[in-house]
């Protein structure tokens, strides 16, 4: 079982959440590129909704296979919002943005109704951190906001290094919003909560890739006996 068949596993098992008129934030990264693809599929069968991108990518992607976009501006209140992650931990808490997307996905889950990740089950950890946390800076100012971060990082009881992310062609990356970003390898963040707190006290911060108190549930596929399994953590429909 490769890992593009466990995230179509997870991506047609999210797919059964989406309900007809439905209008659908829809995120970024390559098992958002799964899901865009059975959605699309759908689509093309019959099915009517509308999606809210996360990303330029995305709206190119959905754009592509079918389905009918719009912006946030329009549709400022969604249903759902389906998007991948880099790491789930057993509160729901994620660590997004490996895609560069983090700023405009937490916008969006934000005005849904309900967020539903899914991935691969090896974005499941126990303690968040051993992916390095993304964090949105503005391009101003960018050495003193270096230098606040890794103050409120050491504030936090956190320690290690921060990068500035590249591009492919070497160049400092731009987000679709203009920004830079820095990526946090901390190995471990003990607690969430306290380090999103100072990050969002240093001034040229955007945003940061923790998602806290946002994910309603997370649909991962594991590869078992040659199958892929789907288990599910926190509760994907409303009640
Ligand atoms: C983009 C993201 C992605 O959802 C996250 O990086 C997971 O990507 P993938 O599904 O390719 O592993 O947060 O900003």
């Amino acid at each position: 079982m490769s890992a593009p068949d466990l995230k179509r596993a997870a991506a047609l098992a999210a797919l059964d959440l989406v309900e007809p008129g439905m209008r659908l934030g829809i995120g970024t990264g390559s098992t958002a590129a799964a899901f865009i693809e059975v959605l699309g599929e759908r689509v093309r069968e019959g099915l009517d909704i509308v999606g809210v991108p996360t990303s330029e990518a995305t709206y190119t992607a959905a754009t592509r296979a079918g389905i009918r976009m719009a912006t946030l501006e329009e549709l400022p209140e969604l249903d759902l919002t389906i998007d991948g992650t880099d790491e789930v931990d057993g509160r729901l808490r994620l660590i997004k943005g490996g895609g560069a997307a983090l700023l405009r996905e937490k916008i969006v889950a934000c005005a849904s109704r309900r967020m539903v990740v899914i991935a691969d089950a090896s974005k499941r950890v126990d303690t968040l951190g051993a992916f390095p946390l993304p964090i949105e800076v503005n391009a101003f100012g960018l050495a003193a906001t270096r230098r606040g971060v890794e103050r409120a990082i050491a504030r936090s009881g956190c320690a290690g290094a921060l990068s500035l992310r590249l591009g492919a062609d070497g160049a400092p990356l731009t987000t679709d919003g203009g920004h830079r970003i820095l990526d946090a390898r901390l190995g471990a963040i003990p607690d969430p909560e306290a380090l999103s707190g100072l990050l969002w006290s240093v001034p040229g911060v955007v945003e940061h890739g923790l998602f806290l108190g946002i994910c309603d549930a997370a649909i991962l596929a594991e590869a078992r006996d040659g199958r892929a399994e789907i288990v599910t953590l926190g509760t994907p429909r409303a009640a």
